[in-house]
């Protein structure tokens, strides 16, 4: 259905879960191991391709980490980041939120400043040359130790008038929100939006955690939220942004074949689902791919696409003028494609 793609592409809409680190292609894996005097483990770009079978989110994380160890200088972070604009941007993007794991860097010697300054540059470009909005969450890794979060927020000081929120990501089984409500809260009173990774493989109890003990303003995954129903019932009755990343859940076995996602029953369910793409080098598509494959697998009526790429922008860290003004683009843009 040429035109459904057609349509997706062309819609406006964010992309609001993104892990920077996720976007390296095999391709620039290789050029910045060779401009940075790196030795990879793999003999080319197939050998890393066919190392991309993953079981589990821990299978997937031991490899994203070794992936992560070639980027070293300001350039390689800014270089990552201005080719993940390019993308999202073919993909009908007009702003993006992404995720980045400044710990994965920092227990490398790579310092903070590195890492925050080649992000915000690529961010910058991409506002100017692409036209494409961005934020920027600092993600703290769960299975590390809360002081270490601590010490990561510490650094992210100078920075934090450019830094929209701070997110917790990596291994979720046995890591629960709690271990994380100190730093959560030291956040909060700097003024940052709240973010947690809950449900992905982590029980619905996770969810609430992720919203009584962090007070997180969304919740990334979500998925086993639909195995208790008063849990559902609140996260519909307080709006809280899903953000769905259906290829991830497919590449991770979260769900068993794309028809069986969970998706369309969230937005059935009345939950504030978006659709996004996680770590696409890593899962096989970025953000126009995650919407396409889950239209098709599930059928998404169009009265649905418009739905998330509504929900794209009203579950963003946008100003609610910002936002207004976007959701007039997606009508517009659903008014002049409205099928005859
Ligand atoms: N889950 C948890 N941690 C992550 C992920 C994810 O999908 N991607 C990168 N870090
Ligand atoms: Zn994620």
């Amino acid at each position: 259905m040429p035109d459904l793609e057609a349509f997706i592409r062309g819609l406006p809409k964010a992309e609001l879960h993104l892990h920077i680190e996720g976007s390296l292609e095999p391709e620039q894996m290789f050029e910045f191991a060779r401009r940075n005097g790196i030795e990879l483990p793999f003999a080319d770009v197939e050998a890393v391709r066919a190392a991309y079978a993953f079981s589990n989110l821990q299978d997937f994380l031991d490899i994203y980490y070794q992936g992560a160890r070639v980027l070293l200088t300001e350039r390689d972070f800014h270089d990552l980041a201005l080719a993940y604009f390019r993308r999202v941007a073919e993909d009908g993007a007009t702003h993006a939120e992404i995720f980045f794991d400044p710990q994965t860097h920092t227990e490398r010697g790579v310092a903070f400043a590195t890492v925050a300054e080649g992000l915000l540059a690529a961010m910058e470009e991409a506002r100017t040359t692409l036209g494409v909005t961005s934020k920027l969450i600092l993600c703290f890794l769960r299975h590390l130790s809360e002081e270490a979060a601590f010490e990561t927020l510490n650094q992210a000081r100078p920075y934090l008038d450019r830094i929209a929120g701070v997110g917790l990501d990596s291994s979720e089984l046995g890591h629960p929100p709690s271990k994380f409500a100190r730093v959560f809260a030291a956040a909060r009173e700097q003024g940052l939006k709240l973010v947690a990774h809950a449900g992905e493989e982590g029980p619905p109890e996770y969810v609430r955690e992720a919203l009584d003990l962090l007070r997180v303003d969304r919740i990334d995954h979500g998925n086993r939220s639909l195995e208790d129903a008063d849990l559902v019932k609140r996260l519909v009755a307080e709006a809280v942004p899903l953000t769905v990343c259906p290829l991830s859940n497919l590449k991770l076995c979260v769900v068993d074949e794309l028809p069986s996602h969970p998706l369309k029953r969230m937005l059935r369910l009345g939950l504030k689902a978006t659709i996004n793409s996680d770590d696409p080098a890593y899962f096989g598509g970025y953000l126009a791919e995650n919407w396409i494959s889950t239209a098709h697998a599930l059928g998404l009526t169009r009265d649905e696409l418009v739905t998330l790429a509504r929900n794209s922008f009203t579950g963003s860290f946008l100003t609610p003028g910002e936002i207004e003004s976007r959701l007039v683009e997606v009508d517009l843009y659903a008014a002049a494609h409205a099928p005859a």
